[in-house]
């Protein structure tokens, strides 16, 4: 089990993780990005279908702004392990 968050703290708008995973991420107004299945809570497992985009997008964002657990981040981004 995955679950994702975007530290919106951090976030620089770079656009990468959408265009590495559009069924996952969304940018708000700002470009700030967001995971859409949950509206950035990190709540909903990410779909199996969806892992390997999710691993793209979490290593090519350049501020290390994604956020991955096996547990549910329950809106904190800076949730450890
Ligand atoms: Fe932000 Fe990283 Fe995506 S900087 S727009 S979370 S690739």
């Amino acid at each position: 089990k995955k679950f994702a968050i975007v530290n919106r703290e951090t976030c620089i708008a770079c656009g990468a993780c959408a265009a590495a995973a559009p069924d996952i991420f969304d940018y708000d107004e700002e470009g700030l990005s967001y995971v859409m299945l949950d509206d950035n809570q990190g709540t909903v497992e990410i779909p199996e279908e969806l892992l390997d985009d999710l691993e793209d997008a979490f290593e090519g964002c350049p501020s290390e702004s994604i956020k991955v657990l096996e547990t549910p981040f329950n809106g904190n981004p800076n949730k450890e392990a």
